[in-house]
């Protein structure tokens, strides 16, 4: 074994390296693949106060990269430095360390990339009357022509280290990184202009952004329509914190974590603080392993935050997490929470908007010549959703026990003549799915069952904060066959049990009995709601994780409280119903984040049937 260590050919002497090689060495932390270079030469132009700054690439950044700003430049007495180790000027002392404004500070980048590639420098300063360029290997600068500011040339990255070069992939791949570093970097600065160019075509150019409309270009540009037209912009300020930007709809949620933008100080991070907050916030409306879109940024003292954590500084370490964490849990939660009807404008946006395919005049028939169109469009829409049903959410077993009756709760005062609610007055339910109303902006349809559920979710929330759920007796006990394994649990839960407003007592050693349900959920089926949530208690309980997961719980009691698909209801339920749904947060989505309800406006409707044309 000593022997393998002991080479003969390595005598145990300690020797300095050459600053070539621990250049090398550093680069192999910083500069990955061509879209890392990318990233080190855009944040020194940002930090260079640049307005406008373009990229070039050629064969997937492998053969070459350019990035030209307009930013202060360097001074021609400076350009070796920069390529030095260890030289920066955006830090002096340890002080600075401590709250950094700039992207770079570590005097590594410029070095590292130049070790491993041919790099150039040519660069004039604002108001200098000539430029000056320098390559990795001369000594003195020599003149140039160039506007002011800077460009820096990186060609034949890992020319000189074979090893690294090896994991490069193909062109087309690299560029796609190249690509999404510099879209997050369009992202994190709207007073910037962007371009970037691919073997001489343009892939984007994104002028600097000074208006919320122009921003909302770049966000439509950079992240999608689909995001942008889904998405709740927002900001908020509080404790020397304040998060802005857009968040999707929960029923905008995607099936990967890949639409996730979040900016500290203009610096994308990934950091597992920021992601446990956001997500907590979307837990109470998001399907299960569907991940939210958004594009945030937080800003905070830079005193609040370390980003000498790594390297690559894409983690950050705040000096008061659990504060920070909060921060992004309440105002996210408090945003989505919004997502209800409030006026009919907003309504629109709040809602599902229906895409209805539309022939030209003269054009072939409609593609939808059906009524309204408008169910069709809701089951198209959770189709693309990859909706499913989960096990807890299946109708109950038939029989007239499984029908919950709608119970609206009492309407404070009735609405004065001539004010119309935003979600209206109903008119007529359809196929027993469906509920019909007219506000003033047209036609509403709700989804019953989903809204239901989700009004009943929250009152479950409110009142166990509050004064507790509160349980009724049933009047016929029902026993139930469990495994022991689940009796023993039973047993051993009796206090959540209670507090889920469910009395549960153990009969023998496979058998529960099931003697009072909570109010909310009269009706419901004992049986299938116990299996249910004996299930939930097993996964969760296991980690004696139940105090966190209680909602989790009561959610899948909410759906058994909801009313089914294909109960009729009378006018007045109905109208229950929507002023319920108008009084609750969140509902604009049910618990497993489906919508609720989608507003179709008069002008959709006369653009159907080519009225006003
Ligand atoms: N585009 C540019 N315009 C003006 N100055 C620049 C530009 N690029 C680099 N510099 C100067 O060169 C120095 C070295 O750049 P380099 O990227 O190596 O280090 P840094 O940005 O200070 O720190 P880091 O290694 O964290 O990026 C910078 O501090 C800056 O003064
Ligand atoms: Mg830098």
């Amino acid at each position: 074994m000593a022997g393998l260590w002991q080479n003969a050919l390595m005598p145990r002497r300690i020797n300095e390296l050459p600053s070539q090689l621990i250049n090398q060495i550093a680069a192999g932390e910083v500069v990955e693949r061509p879209a890392s270079v990318i990233k080190e030469l855009v944040e020194n132009s940002l930090d260079a106060e640049a307005s406008r700054i373009e990229v070039d690439v050629a064969q997937g950044g492998i053969k070459q990269i350019r990035v030209r700003d307009n930013g202060f430049g360097i001074h021609p007495e400076e350009l070796a430095l920069a390529l030095s180790r260890h030289a920066t000027s955006k830090v002096r002392q340890l002080a600075d360390l401590e709250r950094i404004g700039s992207l770079g500070f570590r005097g590594e980048a410029l070095p590292s990339m130049a070790s491993v590639s041919r790099l150039s420098i040519t660069s004039r300063e604002r108001d200098a009357e000539q430029a000056w360029t320098l390559a990795g290997d001369d000594h003195q600068p020599a003149p140039a022509a160039h506007p002011e500011g800077t460009t820096i040339e990186v060609r034949d990255l890992f020319y000189n280290t074979p090893a690294r070069r090896k994991f490069l992939r193909t062109d087309k791949t690299e560029f796609g990184h190249i690509e999404q570093v510099l879209r997050r970097l369009a992202l994190a600065r709207f007073d910037v202009g962007f371009a970037l160019r691919h073997n001489g075509r343009e892939v984007f150019s994104t002028p600097a952004a000074d208006s919320l409309a122009a921003r909302e270009r770049r966000i439509a540009d950079l992240v999608g329509s689909a995001f942008l037209e889904h998405a709740l912009t927002f900001e908020h300020a509080a404790a020397g914190l304040k998060l802005s930007g857009w968040v999707a709809e929960p029923t905008f949620s995607r099936s990967q974590a890949d639409m996730q933008y979040f900016f500290v100080n203009g610096r994308i991070v990934r950091d597992k603080l920021v992601t446990h907050g956001v997500r907590q916030a979307f837990q109470d409306v998001l399907f299960h392993g569907r991940h939210p879109a958004y594009v945030l940024y937080l800003t905070l003292d830079p005193a609040l935050v370390d980003v000498n954590v790594h390297p690559t500084k894409h983690e950050v370490r705040f000096r008061e997490g659990r504060l920070v964490h909060d921060f992004l849990f309440r105002t996210l939660h408090q945003v989505l929470a919004e997502v209800r009807p409030s006026a009919p404008a907003e309504a629109l946006a709040a809602g599902e908007q229906p895409a209805m395919p539309m022939s030209g005049p003269g054009g072939a028939p409609y593609q939808r010549p059906m009524g309204l169109g408008v169910a069709e469009s809701g089951a198209g829409y959770r189709a693309s959703m990859d909706w499913q049903a989960p096990a807890s959410s299946a109708p109950l077993g038939g029989g007239q026990q499984g029908a919950t009756a709608y119970a609206p709760q009492p309407l404070p005062q009735p609405a004065a003549e001539g004010d119309i609610p935003p979600l209206g007055f109903a008119v007529a339910q359809l196929h027993g799915v469906y509920v019909l109303a007219q506000n003033a902006a047209g036609m509403v349809v709700v989804d019953m069952h989903a809204a239901h559920e989700r009004i009943t979710y929250e009152g479950f929330k409110r009142a166990r904060e509050g004064e507790g759920i509160k349980s009724q007796p049933l009047l016929v006990p029902v026993s139930v066959k469990v495994s022991p394994r689940e009796a023993d649990l039973a047993e051993a839960e009796q206090a959540t049990f209670t507090e889920l407003g469910l009395e549960v007592n153990r009969l023998g050693a496979d058998t529960l009995v099931v003697r009072a349900l909570p109010a909310l959920l009269r009706g419901a089926d004992a049986e299938r709601l116990l299996r249910d949530v004996l299930a939930d208690l097993v996964v969760h309980g296991a980690s004696s994780r139940i105090g966190e997961a209680i909602n989790e719980v009561l959610s899948t009691m909410a759906c058994h409280g909801s009313v089914r698909a294909n109960r009729r209801l009378t006018l007045d339920e109905m109208n229950g119903l929507l002023r319920d749904i108008e009084r609750t947060e969140r509902s604009g989505q049910c618990n497993h984040g489906r919508p609720t309800w989608t507003q179709l406006s008069m002008t959709e409707l006369d653009k159907l049937f080519l009225r006003g044309r």
